[in-house]
């Protein structure tokens, strides 16, 4: 199975940005620690970040019939995109939804997700721990 990771606007930040809310981990760490556990049940990981959101609507289409399954971290985006929203719903790939924080205990223009209603699910406020936790979802979702 082959699992693209793909994390938006201000994920290279991680381990500078905030890191009372998002941690101390860079996202080079966390690649680290998915791609450890994903061998470890034989799972093949892809990392990939950007800052623009057409690069990350790209990257979705392209992962047609090339990945299994998408975790995204689309940051910001997450708030506003509708254009990745419908590459979502548009390539029927499986995907979840990941933040880091706990957005719905942050302010009100973090609750509301334009990407939730076409997820197969959501796993927000674990910190790094929340790209780990993605890996179990897939792998449990593609068994059934
Ligand atoms: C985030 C939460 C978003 O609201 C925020 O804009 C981010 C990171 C998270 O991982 O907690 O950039 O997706």
């Amino acid at each position: 199975m082959k699992v693209l990771y793909l994390n938006g606007p201000n994920l290279n930040m991680l381990g500078v940005r905030e890191p009372s809310i998002y941690g101390t981990l860079s996202l080079a760490d966390i690649e680290q620690k998915v791609k450890k556990k994903a061998s470890q049940s034989g799972i093949e990981v892809e990392f990939r970040q950007s800052n623009h959101e057409g690069v990350l609507v790209d990257w979705i289409q392209q992962a047609l019939g090339q990945f299994d399954a998408i975790v995204l971290n689309a940051g910001a985006y997450t708030h506003t995109s509708v254009a990745i929203r419908d590459a979502i719903k548009g390539t029927g790939i499986p995907t979840v939804e990941i933040h880091l924080s706990n957005v719905f205990s942050r302010e009100d223009f973090r609750h509301k997700s334009y990407l939730s209603p076409v997820c197969i699910g959501v796993i927000c406020g674990f910190g790094a721990e929340s790209y780990s936790l993605a890996l179990d979802a897939i792998a449990n979702f593609k068994k059934k």
